[in-house]
């Protein structure tokens, strides 16, 4: 999910009670007001969502945004450790907003999320050019740490925390289309995939109140958005408590919760985890209309000694008998996975059983990586990166042409069907068609019928599909 996204707004977008707000504590905050701010967010959509809380946090000090980094006083890159090519991706970029201060001298530059948090105040070092470090915990102290930065002085804070969610900031939704928004429901995780850098980049685990996360998705429905998807690292193992120990609330409970918010506002969530997602969350899935019949379940490997290698803490059989479940109480679920291939020792065979569960399970969609070897992680400490990069890239190519094979065989099932689509907004090739998504979060494209607009529900019937994209007519 390796996504970009640069990020614009002004304070028309919002209202007017926070643009006051936003004046008063100019004031206290320093020299702020009016200075611009762009962000630009790698990564996952957890990242996405975070860069939504830090612009909260940046105009209450009274900046105003824009999507031109080129005007910026201020420019944030939220970054991605995830894998060594994103971190690559980040500092090219770094470079190009370098050559900003040789025009701006106070522009202030600032790295914050999952990079800044592995590298800490080496990366002021490494890169001169950056005055900011920010992790992904400290988001409340920009305040602090851009007077730092505007007094000369490098700013750090990378302190990671055993209790923020942010619960109490109102995120600024950037780049909206104003129908979907993300909603973050946890932050860390405790799972400690050997592969991956997350755990040391984000910390321990924790759930955010779930009222909050209830008070959040009833305003989002009453600002008219039509869609919202509850964000987590492994959202299954959600568990929040009132202090008195009055009140506990698990996943699926949380979601009936959010699902019962606005019976039109359709419900999404990712990322599950093979282990521990429940019969009750299935079923919670399929009492309520509003809750998307799609679930992300990354597999990594069909390969049980490899799972086992890779700390997944379920192999081949308990993936099956998770999917088994699904088909079993959800038989229109879509499922989507991410594959690693190539992972330390991994043999051609075990190759072969990422090939053959992928066929198997028969994924609505895939992300397909290679191994990447990330510094600090289990694997990089304990086991050789010792498959070949061209035999990588060849199993690569393999995985993608088995998922191409999978996704299309599951769009001509959609075919002479009717679906009940979403409309996102037009299509890209074409202002005569709308583009929208079903259930199953395939997109659509249909017709424009001008009874109808972006954010409205309409009933298509698919007539075709091409490989990724089914298409048809809205039926009365
Ligand atoms: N190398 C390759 N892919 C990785 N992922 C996580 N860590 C690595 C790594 N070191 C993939 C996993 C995970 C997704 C978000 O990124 O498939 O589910
Ligand atoms: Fe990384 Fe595993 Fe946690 Fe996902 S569940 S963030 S892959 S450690």
């Amino acid at each position: 999910m390796e996504e970009l996204l640069k990020t614009g707004i002004t304070l028309k977008d919002h209202d007017e009670s926070r643009q006051g707000e936003a004046l008063m504590l100019d004031g206290k905050q320093g020299n702020t007001k009016g200075r611009k701010l762009y962000i630009e967010s790698y990564g996952c959509a957890m990242n996405f969502s975070d860069s939504e809380i830090v612009a909260s946090v940046m105009i209450d000090m009274g900046f105003e945004t824009t999507a031109n980094y080129k005007e910026a006083d201020v420019i944030f890159i939220n970054t991605c450790s995830i894998r060594e090519n994103a971190e690559q991706r980040v500092r090219n970029r770094l470079r190009e907003f370098g050559a900003i201060k040789k025009t701006k001298k106070d522009a202030v530059i600032g790295v914050l999320g999952c990079m800044a948090e592995r590298l800490k105040a080496k990366f002021l070092e490494e890169e001169k050019l950056v005055d900011l470090v920010v992790g992904p915990d400290a988001y409340r102290d920009l305040p602090s740490l851009i007077n730092q930065a505007d007094e000369g002085a490098k700013a750090v804070n990378v302190l990671l925390s055993r209790e923020e969610t942010y619960a109490d900031i109102s995120p600024i939704r950037l780049n909206s289309n104003g129908i979907s928004a993300f909603i973050s429901i946890m932050r860390g995780c405790d799972n400690m995939c050997s592969f991956c850098v997350v755990p040391f980049t984000r910390g321990r685990e924790r759930s955010r109140d779930a009222h909050s996360i209830v008070q959040e998705a009833k305003e989002l429905s009453q600002a008219g958005y039509r869609e919202v998807t509850l964000l987590g690292q492994n959202v299954d193992s959600y568990k929040w408590a009132s202090e008195d120990g009055s009140q506990s609330v698990n996943f699926a409970q949380l979601l009936a919760m959010v699902a019962e918010v606005d019976p039109q506002m359709r419900v999404r969530f990712s990322t599950s985890h093979p282990k521990d997602i429940t019969d009750e969350v299935l079923h919670t899935m399929a009492k309520y209309h509003n809750i998307c019949k799609y679930i992300h379940l990354p597999v990594q490997s069909g390969n049980s000694r490899i799972l086992e290698k890779m700390n997944r803490t379920y192999d081949r059989e308990w993936y099956l008998e998770r999917v088994d479940a699904i088909r079993g109480i959800l038989p229109n679920c879509a499922i989507s996975t991410d594959v690693i291939v190539g992972f330390c020792s991994e043999t051609e065979e075990e190759h072969h059983d990422t090939l053959s569960i992928m066929k198997l399970v028969g994924y609505d969609f895939a992300y397909m990586f290679k191994y990447s070897e990330r510094p600090g992680t289990l694997a990089a400490k304990r086991f050789e990166d010792d498959v070949p990069e061209e035999v990588k890239s060849r199993r690569l190519d393999e995985v993608i042409a088995q998922q191409q094979a999978s996704a299309h065989q599951q769009l001509q099932k959609q075919i002479g069907k009717v679906q009940e689509v979403l409309i996102d907004g037009y299509s890209k090739k074409s202002k005569h068609d709308f583009s929208g998504r079903n259930d199953q979060n395939a997109t659509v494209i249909f017709p424009v019928d001008e009874r109808f607009q972006p954010g409205n529900y309409v009933k298509v019937l698919a007539e075709s599909c091409t490989k990724a994209t089914l298409i048809g007519k809205i039926i009365d």
